[in-house]
């Protein structure tokens, strides 16, 4: 596994703003959007492409597209669901699958309430999507889950990971690529991320 930070400057300043405790819900939302699409960017940079041809205004032009397999994004409810139109604006043909897991957050462990995985999902990439990667456990077990119906090819995409996560994931899932925004310092005791965004779900829905 590798775990790419991300160091584009409009990545760095736009989670700056996300750092601010008294952002508003709606700027919050924009913004972990916005930085979405450029983990996107960055996340499909070996994608691979197979020449083609069009007509174009002046007869035949070889052009390039995109080859090989398809795509399914999997937002890990709820706090997912804040990058999935930022992922989509890039990738607008991918299918969607939602993964319901909610953080106990006395014990810490990741609990499953729904699973509702694209078809054909062994032969799709799989890009996973969770702006909070804490203790690991829940894109362990989104992993498990994907990897348990077939799917060989996983990614995923987080806005900030804890030192504590990516270790886990890594031991657990040695084949699964992570891109962040931010690595951070450390998680609290309560597995809250530091400095972190907080409660990223309940900053993106106007919760709490
Ligand atoms: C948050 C976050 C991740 C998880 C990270 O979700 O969005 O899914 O916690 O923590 P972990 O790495 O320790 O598993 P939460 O369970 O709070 O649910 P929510 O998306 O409904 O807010
Ligand atoms: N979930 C969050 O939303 N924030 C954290 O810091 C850890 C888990």
């Amino acid at each position: 596994m590798a775990i790419y930070e991300i160091q584009h400057p409009l990545v760095k300043h736009k989670m700056g703003l996300m750092r601010k405790a008294e952002l508003s819900t709606k700027s919050f939302r924009e913004l972990a959007q916005e930085v979405a699409t450029l983990l996107t960017y960055e996340a499909t940079k070996d994608f691979e492409l197979e020449h083609t041809s069009v007509e174009g205004w002046c007869g035949k032009v070889v052009v390039q597209k995109i080859a090989g397999k398809k795509v399914t994004v999997v937002p890990i409810l709820r706090a997912g669901i804040g990058m999935l139109d930022g992922v989509l604006a890039l990738i607008p043909g991918a299918k969607v699958s939602a993964v319901g897991i909610a953080r106990n957050e006395e014990t810490l462990q990741a609990d499953t309430y729904l699973k509702k995985l694209a078809g054909e999902i062994d032969q799709r990439m799989a890009i996973i999507i969770d702006p909070m990667l804490a203790t690991g456990g829940s894109l362990i077990a989104t992993i498990d889950m994907l990897k348990a119906a077939g799917c060989k090819d996983i990614r995923a995409l987080t806005l900030v990971s804890a030192p504590e996560g990516i270790a886990k994931v890594t031991t657990a899932h040695p084949d699964v690529d992570i891109y962040t925004a931010a690595i951070d310092q450390c998680l609290n005791e309560d597995g809250y991320i530091i400095p972190g965004l907080g409660d990223a779900g309940d900053r993106l829905f106007g919760t709490r």
